[in-house]
């Protein structure tokens, strides 16, 4: 009965400890949280918005911290490294179910060494050119970069980006490829697009959508099934040309394996509340990004989704026989 009584007693002293450190938490000390892709970038803003929204929440400071290379699997392997105590967490898209196929030599495992805390949003893509590119619609496009194959340069942000693999379905799709250039971020890649330094790129329209309304940039297709509020002069790829074309780009939160549980909880509902914040759902405004629902801001939605999307691109990525060295 004794031993009993002390493992009960034991259990509720650690219990009553976690509670008290997440009651706690963060405390004085910041949070970092990686964003694995150069500032600037969609990635880069979609994590800023998510920190600030969750700063107010937790009343702690988060800093975004910006490691790009590699497809985002070096900023990723510092954070599945870091101290599990809730103030070390990243932000990374769908290139961390991806990345497990495109990595042979992974530092980390995409599931066994991270706690899930919610995804944060979807991102919807776009094919965009240089403004001089010589095609009016998606099928001139899509014709001029079969024709031109050997002339012409692809801008992505490197192997397992998102830009990377919409470029993978796309040039599957037309049984073509092109020359690629890549960046350590779609942010620093747009800004040479925009210079012609490269033709055209499949990137987000949160980066990009200012740049096509300004005329900086043409946009022929949404990667998206539904044509999109915010740029609604543009038709889906599925109708103008690339049947069933779909990509979209979604964002989630992960702390490393072993972040306490209290704390982990304690990180997505403030993560919850902030999806909710007006604040927030402002500043994806007119940009095609938007955040999900609470029920999917979850650490069992996030687990069960990123194992799904696993299962859905190691077949896409084995088939197309890519691999990062
Ligand atoms: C970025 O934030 O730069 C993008 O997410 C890069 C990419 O994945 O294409």
């Amino acid at each position: 009965m004794t031993a009993i009584r002390g493992a009960f007693a034991l259990a509720l002293t650690c219990f009553s400890a976690t509670t008290a450190l997440a009651e706690d938490f963060p405390g004085s000390r910041q949070i970092m949280m990686m964003m694995p892709y150069a500032a600037g970038g969609p990635g880069d803003v979609i994590t800023r918005i998510a920190a600030a929204g969750m700063s107010k929440v937790l009343g702690g400071q988060i800093v975004v911290e910006n490691i790009g290379g590699a497809g985002g699997t070096i900023g990723t392997a510092k954070v599945a490294a870091s101290a599990p105590d809730g103030h070390s967490l990243l932000v990374m898209h769908f290139g961390h179910a991806a990345n497990t196929a495109l990595y042979p030599n992974l530092r980390y495992d995409a599931i066994k060494d991270f706690e899930p805390i919610g995804i944060i949003a979807e991102s919807p893509m776009a094919f965009v050119a240089k403004k001089d590119f010589p095609a009016n619609n998606l099928k001139e496009f899509v014709a001029h970069v079969k024709a031109n194959k050997d002339k012409l340069s692809y801008g992505f942000a490197g192997i397992g980006s998102a830009s990377h693999l919409c470029g993978l379905l796309f040039f599957d799709a037309i049984g073509t490829n092109v020359t690629s250039v890549p960046y350590k971020g779609t942010g620093p890649a747009l800004a040479d697009l925009i210079g012609g330094q490269f033709d055209f790129m499949c990137d987000q329209t949160l980066n990009v959508g200012q740049a096509v309304k300004a005329g900086s940039l043409k946009a022929y297709a949404v990667t998206t099934k539904q044509r999109l509020e915010a740029f609604p002069e543009l038709p889906t790829a599925s109708e103008a040309g690339l049947p069933g074309f779909e990509i979209t780009v979604w964002f989630a939160m992960y702390a490393p394996k072993g972040t306490p549980k209290p704390i982990v909880d304690k990180l997505s509902k403030a993560l919850q509340q902030a999806l909710l914040d007006p604040d927030v759902k402002n500043r994806f405004a007119g940009s095609g990004a938007q955040t999900v629902s609470q029920e999917r801001a979850t650490p069992a939605a996030l687990q069960a989704f990123l194992k799904s999307e696993i299962d859905k691109w190691v077949p896409i990525i084995k088939k197309a026989g890519v691999t990062a060295q």
